[in-house]
């Protein structure tokens, strides 16, 4: 349980790394990438809101304490789209590892299992994307 919680916590510590990087690219995207990959960003941003929040509450379940800070992985600031592309490929990579580390510690019969196999599943469809738009 202590482990599970502990790859919990890793996953929403990326989680809340990821809300702040794609937030930080959203606002500084310029030039007509802009039209395209700020609602992309925004998007991204919304979406590790909402991973957070079910994995903050799925700890709390579990009798843990959910972490408030983010991983300590740097945001690196950029006004290169390409770069941009290329850090959240490198964000969705590690955040589906975490997932994927994290499954095997829940048994296949329990509803966490659901929730956090959806969200893995998530993760692994935006690394896909991201590759495709790194090209
Ligand atoms: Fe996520």
């Amino acid at each position: 349980m202590t482990e599970l919680i502990k790859k919990m916590n890793e996953a929403l510590a990326w989680e809340l790394r990821a809300m702040n990087m794609y937030a930080h690219y959203a606002a500084n995207i310029t030039g007509i990438n802009r039209l395209q990959l700020s609602p992309m960003f925004n998007t991204e941003m919304t979406e590790s809101i909402e991973h957070a929040d079910i994995v903050r509450k799925g700890i709390v379940q579990l009798g843990g304490i959910p972490v408030t800070e983010r991983d300590p992985h740097p945001i690196i600031h950029t006004t290169d789209y390409i770069e941009m592309l290329n850090y959240s490929l490198e964000t969705e990579i590690r955040a589906s590892e975490v997932y994927s580390e994290l499954l095997p510690l829940i048994e296949q019969t329990d509803d966490l299992y659901d929730s956090m196999e959806q969200i893995y599943l998530a993760e692994l469809k935006s690394v896909e994307e991201m590759r495709l738009l790194v090209r």
